[in-house]
C-alpha cells in the first residue's frame, strides 16, 4: 500500500470528531478488556476515541514503508521540535539536549522513584490521584505521605485547590520527593502560577526533589494555561524531573513514547544512565509519531481541544439538567470529568462504578484514586458526542430507575 499523503488524509477524514470508529476492531484496552461486555460503553480509560491527526498517520505509514524496525534513535529534528513546542506553548526555555526520550510516563516515574529513594523515604502526593502514581510512590518509598487537595463546592460545581497547609503538615524528616500531577488526574485542575510558586518554595525549604507528571499538559480546555513547575525558577528546575508526552493530547498511548526534561546536568546524567539500563529502547513508531505530533499537528490539536471543550460542557449541562442532586467538575485540563455520586442510595458495599457498570452498562473509573475518591467516578469524555450522549443517557436512566425504587 502506498502511503497516503497528509493532504489526502485531511481531505478524506477532515478533523471529524463526530466520526464513530469501531474501536472494538482495534484490540483496544479501553474497549476490548474482557470485563467490558459487548453491550457496554467504555468511558473509564484516558484514551481518545478519535482518529489521529493526518500528519501522524502519514508519518507512521512512511515509517512502516521503510520496512526495517530495528532499535531506533530519535530523528535529529525531534528534540528541537519538542523544545520549540515547550517554548511556544508553555513559555519554557529548554535546550534539546535536556530532553530524554523514553517509553511511557508510568515506567519513567516508577524508575525515577527507584533511583531517588531508599526504603523508608517519604513520597508526597496530592490526593485524590491517578492510581498508578500512588502505587509507584508506595512501592518505591514505602511511606506514602498524602496531602489532600482541598475540595471546594460552589453550587453544582466541584473543584479542588492546592492545600498548602495540608502539604506542609504531611512533610516529615523522611520526606524526600514530591510527585506532582499537573494538569491533575482525576480532578482536571490546572495549577496556577501562584500555587506552583508556593509548592516550589516548600520543596526548596524541605530539600524535596520534584517529579512532575505533566502528561496532560497540552490538553487545555477553554483557553487554560499550563505552566511547567520547572519553568517557575532555576532553583526549582534544578531539582525537577518533568515528564511529558504526546500520548494523551495526540491520542498515541499505544505507541509508548514520552520524554523527560531534566535541566540539572548531574541529575540528568544519573537519570539517563538509570533509565537506559532498565527501560526498553523507545518504540520506533512512537518516535516518528511524536515528531509529527509536535511539528505538524497543531491544527488537529486545536480542533480536538475545541471539540473536547464542548464535550466537557455538554457533560456538565446534561447531568446538571437531568439530575438535580448532581455535583461535578468542569475541568480546565484533561478530558476527565470527576462526578460526585456519593448521594446515590446504593446497596451496602456497592460503589457508583459498579452500579453504572451493572445498571447503566457504562464502564467508568473509580476506587483507585486514594483518599477522597469515595462516592466519585471518573468519566472520559474524549469520544464522539453521540457516544457521550448515549453514555450519559444510560447513566441518567440507571439513576432514575434506582431512585424510583
Ligand atoms: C497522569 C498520568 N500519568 C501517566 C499516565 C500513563 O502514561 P503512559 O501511558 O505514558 O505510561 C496517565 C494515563 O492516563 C496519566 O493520566
Amino acid at each position: 500500500m502506498s502511503p497516503l499523503s497528509h493532504a489526502s488524509l485531511a481531505a478524506e477524514y477532515g478533523f471529524n470528531f463526530d466520526e464513530i470508529l469501531d474501536r472494538r476492531a482495534s484490540d483496544s484496552v479501553k474497549w476490548n478488556m474482557d470485563w467490558i461486555a459487548d453491550d457496554m460503553l467504555s468511558m473509564f480509560l484516558a484514551d481518545q476515541d478519535f482518529r489521529s491527526s493526518p500528519a501522524i498517520i502519514e508519518a507512521l505509514q512512511l515509517r512502516a514503508a521503510q520496512g526495517t524496525f530495528g532499535y531506533s534513535l530519535p530523528d535529529p529534528a525531534l528534540k528541537p521540535a519538542i523544545a520549540a513546542w515547550l517554548q511556544h506553548e508553555q513559555d519554557w526555555a529548554v535546550a534539546p539536549e535536556q530532553i530524554i526520550m523514553q517509553s511511557g510516563v508510568n515506567s519513567a516515574y516508577e524508575m525515577a522513584c527507584q533511583m531517588l529513594l531508599t526504603a523508608g523515604d517519604g513520597v508526597l502526593v496530592q490526593t485524590p490521584l491517578y492510581g498508578p502514581i500512588l502505587a509507584a510512590a508506595a512501592r518505591a518509598g514505602r511511606q506514602l505521605q498524602e496531602a489532600p487537595l482541598a475540595l471546594v463546592r460552589e453550587g453544582t460545581l466541584v473543584r479542588y485547590e492546592v492545600d498548602l497547609d495540608a502539604l506542609r503538615a504531611a512533610i516529615t524528616p523522611e520526606s524526600k520527593l514530591l510527585l506532582l500531577c499537573n494538569p491533575h488526574n482525576p480532578t482536571g485542575e490546572v495549577f496556577s502560577r501562584a500555587d506552583l510558586e508556593q509548592i516550589g518554595e516548600i520543596c526548596l525549604e524541605h530539600d524535596l526533589i520534584l517529579i512532575s507528571d505533566e502528561i496532560h499538559a497540552p490538553v487545555l480546555l477553554g483557553g487554560a494555561e499550563h505552566i511547567p513547575i520547572a519553568s517557575i525558577a532555576p532553583a526549582i528546575s534544578q531539582r525537577t524531573i518533568t515528564l511529558q508526552s504526546p500520548s494523551k493530547a495526540f491520542n498515541l498511548p499505544g505507541l509508548a513514547c514520552s520524554f523527560a526534561v531534566v535541566q540539572d546536568d548531574d541529575l540528568r546524567a544519573q537519570y539517563e544512565a538509570f533509565q537506559g539500563e532498565r527501560l526498553p529502547h523507545v518504540n520506533a513508531f512512537g518516535l516518528a509519531a511524536a515528531l509529527a505530533a509536535y511539528r505538524d499537528s497543531a491544527d488537529w490539536l486545536a480542533a480536538n481541544l475545541a471539540y473536547l471543550t464542548e464535550n466537557r460542557d455538554f457533560t456538565y449541562d446534561f447531568l446538571i439538567d437531568c439530575l438535580p442532586q448532581m455535583r461535578l467538575t468542569r475541568p480546565a485540563g484533561t478530558y476527565l470529568q470527576w462526578l460526585d455520586f456519593g448521594w446515590l442510595p446504593l446497596a451496602e458495599g456497592s460503589t457508583p462504578q459498579q452500579f453504572f457498570a451493572e445498571e447503566g452498562r457504562v464502564s467508568l473509573s473509580g476506587g483507585w484514586f486514594g483518599a477522597g475518591d469515595e462516592g466519585f467516578v471518573r468519566l472520559t469524555f474524549a469520544t464522539p458526542r453521540a457516544i457521550l450522549q448515549d453514555g450519559l443517557e444510560r447513566m441518567r436512566a440507571a439513576v432514575e430507575r434506582l431512585l424510583a425504587g
